[in-house]
């Protein structure tokens, strides 16, 4: 069964702050006691450099470091840790597939198609891409309620020299979840590599890259329980040696020589080249763990529920409007009428309660929503319905006025 009361109690943020409602997991989630103490661990008790020290520390801190990419394997069902790449976060994890493999790749006349949902991480580096190779970007259209639209997809796909698919797991505003696996099989008939970014997927769905099929899948440490500055790009196997590493430095090199000759090391390793944030590695392993004792199903259940509590809650009070009524995925998008989102936001704040207002860098998005600024309450694994309730009578209040005197 599932106990959020016991889930919570794991988290030293939820017992320091017990007034607080934290509905900001989209931008960072809270960390449990676990992962601080894997980090702390490693500052009290094992500091050490990895894969460079011949000395115990050392060769224990490289063993943990080395069997957090196999924890890895198995949380997203990869065919080997060897495709497990660590990385500063979703952002490098993305940068890395866009120059990696776009600009050694992709050429004049290819096509990069991507959607109006893409947060800036995702798509900012294909617009470099596109500047430096000459090849194009097309948006497959999103519905007019934002979702995917597969029709429209598979007609872009006809139509045009689909060389690469970026496109999301989950979108970071709307909360839909990605037809992922079909999106990859129709790109894969046609020959384009696929790239999920998979920041806001992967904290809170089961995920099986196997069965999805895609060529890479990004994502963040930070916002499924681990600490910051550490990311993951999962790449298969034949495509990590080939694409070109971004970064060249210690550790990712088997030798080189006065002759300006380089050979790396196989992949993942050449992708890591100086000191990686170690800490954050060994966080990481903790908060997979932590999110694989639960259950993966488990948390994408207790997500979807209350994030469809809070929409169907919301959808009650006449002063709301909601951008994603349907949503999938521990996201709930909305305004209160006539109130600009970082009013409301700064309202909610005074009132003790988390939560991210703006366009959340998806900056293309409100060519479908028709709306730049909205809140967004992205919720997680500690989530209750008695914070939703509290949450929603504080909406019911907003008005101009209160908004007002809450900035004055
Ligand atoms: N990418 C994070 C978000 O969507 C910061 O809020």
């Amino acid at each position: 069964m599932y106990d959020v009361m016991s889930i919570r109690n794991d988290f030293p943020m939820l017992k320091n702050h017990p007034d607080m409602i934290f509905f900001d997991s989209g931008a960072t989630s809270l960390k449990p006691q676990c992962v601080i103490d894997a980090v702390t661990r490693f500052y009290t008790e094992d500091t050490a450099n990895i894969h460079r020290g011949d000395y115990d520390i050392s060769f224990k801190v490289s063993k943990e470091y080395d069997e957090t990419r196999e924890v890895l394997r198995k949380f997203l069902n990869a065919r080997k840790a060897e495709e497990i790449v660590f990385t500063n976060g979703a952002t490098s994890s993305l940068n890395t597939v866009a120059y990696g493999y776009g600009l050694k790749y992709l050429k004049e006349g290819d096509v990069i198609l991507t959607s109006y949902a893409e947060h800036a991480s995702s798509i900012l580096p294909w617009y470099t891409v596109k500047e430096k190779t000459a090849c194009d970007i097309i948006f497959t259209p999103l519905t007019d309620d934002g979702h995917f639209d597969l029709d429209a997809y598979k007609e872009c796909l006809n139509k045009h020299n689909v060389k690469l698919v970026a496109l999301p797991m989950v979108s970071n505003v709307l909360g839909y979840k990605y037809p992922v696996k079909e999106i990859t099989r129709l790109a894969h008939e046609k020959g384009a590599v696929v790239s999920i970014d998979g920041a806001q997927g992967v904290p809170h769905c089961l995920t099986d890259v196997q069965d999805l099929d895609c060529d890479f899948l990004s994502f963040s440490s930070h916002k499924m329980l681990g600490p910051g500055g550490v990311g993951v790009l999962y790449g298969k196997e034949e495509l990590l040696t080939q694409i070109n590493t971004l970064t060249m430095g210690g550790g990712a090199n088997a030798r080189f020589d006065k002759d300006f000759n380089v050979i790396l090391k196989n992949a993942p390793i050449r992708f890591e080249a100086g000191t990686p944030s170690i800490e954050g590695v060994l966080g990481l392993k903790a908060a997979v763990e932590y999110l694989m004792n639960i259950g993966m199903k488990n948390v994408e259940a207790h997500d979807k529920e209350m994030a469809e509590y809070l929409s169907s809650e919301l959808a009650k009070l006449d002063n709301v409007v909601i951008y994603n009524p349907e949503t999938e995925c521990s996201i709930v998008s909305f305004n209160v009428k006539g109130v600009f989102a970082q009013d409301s936001g700064t309202y909610l704040n005074k009132n003790n309660i988390c939560v991210r207002t703006g366009n959340h860098c998806a900056k293309l998005l409100h060519n479908v929503i028709d709306e730049d600024q909205t809140i967004r309450a992205s919720l997680y694994i500690y989530n209750t319905k008695e914070e939703i309730d509290r949450f929603v009578k504080v909406v019911s209040e907003i008005t101009l006025e209160k908004c007002i005197g809450a900035i004055i």
